[in-house]
């Protein structure tokens, strides 16, 4: 058996198509909105990696304090012989578990970046060769099938890329998470905890203006996709904290009315003067409510840990069976 396939189960057409749709209702309804994972490009997928080393940026840091530290209880908890990884990007910090990992002889990264998936494949299986790697190009917050890989199953959701996702849709996506595991199969789960909002606004708008960088590069993807002639020089980056809703928000502010022409959609956009453009929401989380949540969807939270400064906390859940 070849060590690496990649399976698209969205193909290059679909994801078009939703470039089309998600521009075509975000960018004419008001507020304007649109879903953070178009920024995800060979350039944006980049820009992401230079954030997670800058000094404000500490989630990627936390994230990874707690994995080298509980690496050993997590696969000592789980007996993995399938990671599935979603959102797996460089699948960088996912080495720790790897490695960690005695059993394992599958892993499956999931991610909407193919440029991000190759390249993560090539630098593991050069570290794991006998690992079998079946990397799938998917948007999973659209349904999960996932290949029929032996258990058990650990299925990590890193990052606290759960955060981009509403209360709501956080239900449905863990729901599905939650059908596709079996008893003995684990979710280990990143989430980035309430703090001062200091430490997450600069997190999310640092000085070197990476951030910024990056939340402009999504008007490039839109440009180059669907020929638009969006200046990102015309937008200012714009991080907020929402303590209401306890989340980041990252928007683009016009500079000035302008007018951006989507021939691609035959679409002219107007945004007046200090109009903005919601491109993320970022929620952070307390163990609470993420408890609550995971219980919701079928899950027992058995272990929470947090780093050393209380930032980001990793939770290791079980399936159970949903209350009635
Ligand atoms: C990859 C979704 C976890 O929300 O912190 C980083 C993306 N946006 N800086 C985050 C992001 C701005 C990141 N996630």
């Amino acid at each position: 058996m070849s060590p690496f396939a990649l399976t698209r189960t969205l193909p290059l057409d679909a994801t078009a198509a939703a470039l089309r749709a998600d521009v075509a209702t975000g960018l004419t309804r008001s507020p304007k909105e649109l879903p953070p994972k178009w920024f995800y490009d060979a350039r944006g997928s980049e820009l992401f990696d230079e954030i997670t080393l800058l000094p404000e940026y500490y989630p990627t840091r936390a994230e990874r304090e707690i994995l080298v530290a509980r690496a050993g209880e997590i696969a000592a908890a789980t007996g993995a012989r399938t990671l599935v990884e979603l959102g797996s990007g460089s699948s960088d910090k996912t080495r720790h578990l790897i490695g960690a990992l005695t059993a394992l002889d599958h892993y499956v990264p999931v991610d909407v970046s193919e440029s991000a998936l190759t390249g993560a494949a090539r630098t593991l299986l050069a570290e794991h060769p006998a690992l079998t790697v079946h990397a799938l190009v998917a948007d999973f917050q659209y349904g999960l099938t996932l290949p029929g890989t032996p258990g058990p199953r650990l299925l990590a959701f890193l990052g606290g890329t759960i955060g981009n996702l509403r209360p709501a849709e956080r239900a449905v996506f863990l729901a599905a998470v939650r059908a596709e595991l079996a008893p003995g199969d684990a979710l280990l789960l990143g989430t980035d905890l309430v703090k001062d909002e200091r430490t997450l606004v600069a997190a999310y708008d640092d000085a070197a203006g990476v951030t910024a960088a990056f939340n402009k590069n999504v008007l490039a993807v839109i440009n180059r996709e669907l020929e638009a002639d969006f200046d990102p020089a015309d937008f200012d980056h714009v991080a907020l904290w929402d303590t209401e809703r306890e989340w980041i928000e990252m928007r683009l502010r016009a500079r000035t009315a302008l007018v951006a022409k989507v021939p691609a959609l035959d679409l002219a956009v107007h945004f007046a003067a200090g109009e903005e453009l919601r491109t993320e929401i970022s929620a952070k989380f307390r163990r609470e409510g993420v408890r609550a949540e995971l219980a919701a969807a079928g899950f027992e939270l058995s272990r929470w840990w947090t780093d050393e400064a209380g930032r980001f906390a990793l939770s290791l859940s079980v399936p159970v069976s949903l209350p009635v």
